[in-house]
């Protein structure tokens, strides 16, 4: 096990040479050889010298996967068909499924690096089975013919697979297949046999292999550290700081990203404690899963003698169709609501009971407004008049005698009647800064307390929504409450839109923070489930310049002067004066195709021409590599692009094994927004402190590239426990406790200790192996606002580390420097910031913990 792992670690690359050697010599570096394309879940390659015994590459190792259609389990390739058209290029098609009248076809130089993946429609059969493909050198054309489920057979052709003429029906006889069977690994598969040059077969083996080598770095784990690490003693270091190649770095470098996931808005940071206060839960929102939720989920009926149901006659307002209409035959019955999973209240404190009410029989009635607990009876009560026949907003404040975390709202009518009810709130008064419809107190605070520069809104998926139906409008999110129109969230529940982005800017003010919007770039998710086949269906193009308008009245939103409509919009909400926002963001980890791309350019163009002030944030898709990354920086160059938005969760191993990543990165082109980021632990997504060092580790690389690196967000933010759709979080929270997680804390301490310089600084280690360099990290900085230095030193070795920092040139004021430190056990879920004093000065001497991060910040003298 040890010689394996020891292997493993230090020698692969040699090992890989080696094997590349050895494939030269057996098969004698033939010119060519034969290729067999072939998969079902991917496109795989075996070769042979005889077309008789064949090798599968990497195992039967997939070059290329599908990406069509919604998360997971959909996205299928069945029978992929490879040639070599023009040029060479590769091209291939296959069957998406057994439903759609779409096709993929994708292409390559390589087989190894593919271009983006495209989807077209087709007019005529039941769906598209087993379609080939084929090139005319004559004409220029390609031509792709296939079957369908009716045992049909279709035609069209293409010279540029961008347009395609129109599907016309063949007879079987016209439907070739050149493909051809083969015996692999002892089993027959279905594939294309080509012959190609050993080179492009070489190619593969080493894409492959590299490939193998990548995993095994990012599987790196402390797990393995007693191994890894056997025999290792502590380590010196000797820190060297280097003033005259400081440089500035980005004062925007730590954010939030904020989503409505995992009940991040609604039942969380968003202070509403009644849960469908508006009855617009609808079974779509679940894709309709869950036949208990509709217009009435978290409503209940309680006693006799009365009846409730859902009504949408005469609504409150269009855009909130529904609401309840509670019909008493002889008093005692209440309508009772739980809010999210019970409600949490606190002795003495206000809460704002509203409704809008209408009085269906009668001349008149009263409601008993009561705040029950099963644990403590009943914590408030109050009675309020309903008089009027139409919609009537009712308020009334009710005082809990009691904390409780169990409570409902219980609405009682007193005399017989019917009665309609909508908007029916319940609210702290005691919000974030006191804000009327504002957030949840104790979660807004631990998010200022990250001290974060900017927040990003509304996601993630959720500004891109499932479908193009479903892409995040902002105008739905402003105004009075009534009035905004809720939707089905991505993350399958409701979006009240009762956070919206009024609220959000409010929220941005309050803490200091630039506001940073994600609009979708005129296409949905590309996992979406509704609407076809991905992002495909884009905006159609005869509703774009109302989308593009859409976006540039949210600038007028946020800055316009009151007397703009927009700019009056906000100044009814009560704030007058600009919110002065900055940045937008166009896309979010989008599929970077054709109808991306023709969509982004339009709206890039248009906002940068009508708005020139603002900094926009463009996308490079999903993952640190590949065709959207390759594709989407493409893009950033040509447009000039000033920031480009990148996303990647990782393994602890691909933080620690990559903290070159920026290094390397072009400092004459785009800056970049590392707009989603999360070291996550393989089998359950949880954080503990291994997670947390790598990001610790991993950000001192971001400070080192602040000159490129304009910001980055941890995502998610906050997850509401038992309600979370994604794993891992950095604040986890219920009713009456917030959570953070040890990934927090990390947040938190580069957020409070930011620089705006950076200061390069040289380590030498008594200890130079690759692997224990790898765990070792340094940062420093400068605030030159307070003159202080900042020094983050991360230890991911299970040994200490003994320090040598030699400060000459910036010599301590006090000889003493604030020292914060998170350490303990690589698994420990729970490691809180140990904050102290320590003296510095001249030649300073610390030593780090095993797996720790350390902060110290001192003053300087001038
Ligand atoms: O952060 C959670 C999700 O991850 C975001 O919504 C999406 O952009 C990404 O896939």
């Amino acid at each position: 096990m040890t010689k394996k792992f020891l292997i493993i670690s230090f020698l692969l690359p040699a090992f890989i040479q080696c094997v590349f050697a050895a494939n030269h010599k057996a098969l004698d570096q033939p010119d060519s050889l034969y290729l067999f394309s072939y998969g079902t879940n991917g496109l795989r390659f075996a070769w042979s010298i005889d077309k008789q015994n064949w090798t599968a590459i990497g195992n039967g190792y997939p070059f290329l996967r599908s990406d069509y259609g919604t998360w997971g389990a959909e996205k299928k390739m069945y029978t992929p068909y490879l040639i070599r058209g023009a040029n060479d290029t590769w091209q291939i098609v296959w069957s998406v499924n057994d439903r759609a009248l779409q096709f993929a076809h994708a292409s390559s130089a390589d087989l190894i690096n593919w271009r983006p993946q495209n989807y077209p429609y087709v007019q005529k059969g039941r769906n598209v089975l087993r379609p080939v493909i084929s090139y005319s050198k004559s004409t220029g054309k390609y031509t792709i013919v296939y079957a369908d489920s009716g045992n049909e057979y279709f035609r069209t052709e293409t010279k540029d697979f961008k347009s395609y003429t129109p599907v016309e029906k063949i007879t079987a006889s016209a439907y070739t297949n050149l493909g051809t069977t083969v015996s692999l690994q002892g089993e027959k598969v279905e594939g294309q046999v080509h012959r190609v040059a050993w080179a492009l077969v070489e190619g593969l083996i080493k894409a492959y292999d590299l490939q193998q080598y990548k995993a095994i770095q990012n599987a790196e784990t402390t797990k393995d550290d007693a191994i890894r690490f056997a025999g290792l003693k502590t380590v010196d270091a000797e820190i060297m700081l280097h003033p005259g190649e400081a440089k500035k770095i980005s004062t925007m470098l730590t954010g939030v990203f904020f989503e409505d996931i995992n009940y991040g808005a609604d039942g969380g940071l968003y202070a509403e404690l009644i849960q469908n206060r508006d009855f617009e839960y609808h079974p779509r929102d679940k894709k309709y899963s869950d036949k208990e939720w509709n217009s009435s989920s978290c409503w209940s009926l309680k006693g006799e003698n009365a009846s409730f149901r859902i009504d949408s006659v005469k609504p409150v307002h269009p855009n909130n169709l529904h609401y309840a209409v509670l019909t008493v035959e002889k008093p005692g019955a209440s309508l009772v609501n739980t809010g999210y999973d019970g409600i949490a209240v606190k002795k003495g404190d206000p809460y704002i009971f509203s409704a809008f009410t209408g009085l269906l029989q009668g001349k008149g009635n009263k409601l008993a407004i009561k705040l029950v607990s099963d644990s403590r009876g009943v914590l408030a009560g109050n009675t309020i008049t309903v008089s009027a026949s139409g919609w009537k907003s009712l308020k009334s404040t009710l005082i809990p005698s009691a904390d409780a975390s169990d409570a409902r709202l219980e609405i009682q009518p007193l005399s017989s009647g019917g009665i309609a009810l909508d908007m029916v709130s319940l609210f702290p008064q005691k919000t974030f800064k006191g804000r009327k419809n504002g957030l949840r107190a104790d979660l807004a605070q631990t998010i200022a307390d990250i001290h974060p520069r900017f927040v990003r809104f509304p996601g993630g998926c959720v500004a891109h929504g499932d479908g193009i139906a479903n892409i995040y409008k902002w105008k739905n999110s402003i105004g009075p409450l009534e009035s905004r129109k809720g939707d089905r969230n991505i993350w399958n529940y409701h979006q009240s839109m009762g956070l919206g982005y009024f609220e959000y800017f409010q929220f941005c003010e309050d803490i200091g923070a630039e506001a940073v919007p994600i609009i979708a770039a005129g296409v949905p998710c590309q996992n979406s489930s509704t609407g076809g086949g991905g992002q495909q269906g884009g905006i159609p193009m005869d509703e774009m310049g109302a989308y593009i308008q859409d976006i540039i009245d949210l600038v007028e939103y946020a800055n316009g002067a009151p007397n703009t409509v927009w700019g009056r919009k906000r100044a009814e909400a009560g704030h007058p004066k600009p919110f002065n926002l900055k940045y937008i963001g166009i896309g979010n980890e989008d599929m970077i195709t054709d109808v991306f791309r023709e969509r982004f350019e339009m709206i890039y163009k248009a906002l940068k021409k009508a708005h020139p002030e603002i900094t926009v944030i463009g996308t490079a898709g999903p993952f640190f590599e590949g065709s959207d990354y390759v594709e989407g920086w493409k893009i950033a160059s040509e447009l000039n692009i000033p920031v480009m938005d990148e996303h990647y969760y990782q393994s602890p191993g691909w933080f620690i094994n990559n903290q070159d990543f920026y290094d390397r990165y072009d400092r004459s082109k785009s800056k970049v927004y590392l707009g989603e980021y999360a070291a996550s632990l393989p089998g359950g997504n949880k954080t503990n402190l291994e997670t947390a060092l790598a990001e610790a580790l991993y950000l001192t690389s971001l400070e080192r590239n602040g000159d490129v690196v304009e910001m980055a967000s941890y995502a998610p933010l906050l997850a509401r426990e038992n309600h979370t759709q994604w794993n891992p979080d950095l604040i986890y929270f219920n009713n009456t406790e917030v959570k953070p997680t040890t990934g927090y804390y990390v947040q938190q301490l580069y957020g409070q200790n930011a620089g705006d310089q950076y200061i390069p600084s040289s380590v030498s280690l008594s200890n130079t192996n690759t692997p224990v360099k790898k765990r070792i990290a340094c940062s420093v900085v400068k605030d030159s606002k307070t003159n202080e230095i900042v020094v983050k030193l991360v230890n991911i070795l299970p040994v200490p580390v003994n320090t040598s920092l030699d400060l000459q040139t910036y010599r301590p004021e006090s000889g003493k420097a604030g020292k914060t430190v998170i350490s303990g056990n690589p698994a420990d879920r729970d490691v809180r910031p140990v904050i102290s004093q320590t003296d510095i000065g001249g030649k300073t001497t610390l030593e780090l913990a095993p797996y720790s991060f350390t902060v110290l910040r001192f003053r300087v003298k001038n």
